[in-house]
């Protein structure tokens, strides 16, 4: 009888145990289908005031619009202070208003980024409480306010963005921090429904490939220090191929130099992937010959797209439109990541579905930019103790999405 009531409250406790490793923090992620931007929902503050703050995987922290937050658990980060420096705060602000959050004396110089307007600003790093879920919660989370002035270009309702960079103050870097989890995050954006931002271990069950993070030896911030990496991410894509084939593309635009340029990145902020003119040509004019045997119908480009299709003549499968398939060609064995259809294809019109990619110009700083159509329905990994990217390609071909993860 003791026995098994030790054995049954010992079950109890390895259970409970097993239940709380699942649990990592999670933030939901949505698509607000007028402007491609992914958000998600936070809380901050004394008055758990909800903000939609859109996700920034190369922000390197949180901004939000603090003209009306109200919190008494608001306190400005000092100039000079550990946290300053942490923070990488640049010079003293001031402010000669009457004091509120984001007007204070003395405050620790941050410079949030609206790329959308792409408006540097000029405003003070502060604290607060971050709240995940009611009862998780983040004191003293580091973040900058803005002013409601310059929040032109987010998606409808949104008052901020919530940075992913690898910096010091980065969301997925402030959670591991005071929960002692090694820094990794993973990252699901939905093309519908709900998908995931969580941190800590990955709980993925399904198979990925892997490959190493790069770093960029310069800045990449419209504002960085000389000698200072980027804190953006960048992955080591070596060739494109289109229905199995390389494209002729000099290898150059491939890697980064010593001034920074060139190379592949990752961003969740550009909607579609931009190619530097010089890849875009061939790698445009390739699909076009592969479309085409595959008996997919060319129709006159809808801009910023150069290559068109007639919808009719694309067949459906359960993964999207059935399409020329694209694959970024990274180091190693047999390790590429695969574009399918879905990602591949934008449908405009019920007429019209263009090939979603942009032309990046001749002068780029990055080469491949790789934008969110192409992220989504994809889970990624980032595991920031081993520095790789791991990767699933299009969970739609698993039978799976976002939303169902
Ligand atoms: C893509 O982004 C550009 C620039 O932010 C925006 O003007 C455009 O509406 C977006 N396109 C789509 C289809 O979301
Ligand atoms: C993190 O903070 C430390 C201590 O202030 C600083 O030396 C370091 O450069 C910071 N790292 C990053 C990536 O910002
Ligand atoms: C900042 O200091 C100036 C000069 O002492 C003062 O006039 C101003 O009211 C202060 N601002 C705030 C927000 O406290
Ligand atoms: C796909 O997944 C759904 C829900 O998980 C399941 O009901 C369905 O049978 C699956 N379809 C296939 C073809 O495996």
């Amino acid at each position: 009888m003791a026995y098994s009531f030790l054995s049954s409250l010992l079950f109890l406790v390895l259970l409970i145990s097993a239940t709380n490793a699942q649990s990592t923090p999670t933030l939901s992620i949505r698509k607000d289908p007028k402007t491609s931007q992914f958000y998600t929902t936070i809380q901050m503050g004394s008055n758990l005031v909800a903000i939609n703050a859109v996700i920034d995987l190369g922000g390197p922290f949180l901004w939000f619009a603090c003209n009306d937050y109200v919190s008494n658990t608001y306190a400005p980060i000092p100039c000079g202070s550990t946290k300053c420096e942490f923070a990488k705060g640049l010079g003293c602000v001031g402010c000669n208003l009457p004091p509120r959050p984001g007007c204070t004396n003395d405050t620790c110089g941050a410079f949030p980024y609206n790329p959308f307007m792409d408006m540097l600003v000029s405003q003070g790093f502060a604290e607060d409480t971050f709240y995940i879920k009611d009862r998780v919660s983040l004191p003293d989370y580091s973040f900058s306010c803005m002013d409601k002035d310059f929040l032109e270009g987010l998606a409808s309702g949104a008052t901020g963005m919530l940075g992913l960079a690898r910096t010091n103050i980065s969301f997925h870097k402030q959670v591991v921090s005071r929960f002692n989890l090694p820094d990794k995050f993973s990252l699901c954006l939905p093309s519908s429904g709900i998908g995931k931002l969580s941190v800590g271990p990955s709980v993925f069950p399904g198979s990925l490939q892997t490959t190493p993070l790069i770093i960029n030896p310069v800045g990449t911030y419209p504002i960085f220090e000389t000698g200072e990496p980027s804190d953006e991410y960048f992955i080591d894509v070596r060739s494109i191929r289109v229905d199995g084939k390389p494209l002729s593309v000099k290898n150059s635009y491939f890697s980064i130099d010593e001034n920074g340029v060139g190379g592949t990145k990752i961003s969740t902020i550009r909607n579609f992937t931009a190619l530097h003119t010089n890849i875009y040509k061939p790698f445009t004019r390739a699909y076009l010959k592969a479309a085409s045997n595959m008996k997919i119908k060319s129709i006159a480009a809808v801009p910023p797209f150069r290559a068109c299709f007639s919808s009719d003549s694309i067949s459906r499968t359960p993964a999207g439109p059935s399409a020329p398939a694209i694959d970024l060609v990274l180091p190693g064995k047999d390790v590429y990541w695969r574009i399918n259809g879905a990602n591949s294809l934008v449908e405009i019109d019920q007429k019209t579905t263009c090939l979603a990619f942009v032309d990046g110009g001749s002068d780029p700083r990055t080469s491949i930019v790789i934008g969110a159509h192409q992220l989504e329905e994809n889970l990624l990994e980032f595991d920031l103790v081993s520095s790789q990217l791991s990767f699933s390609s299009s969970l739609l071909v698993q039978n799976s999405s976002c939303s169902r993860l």
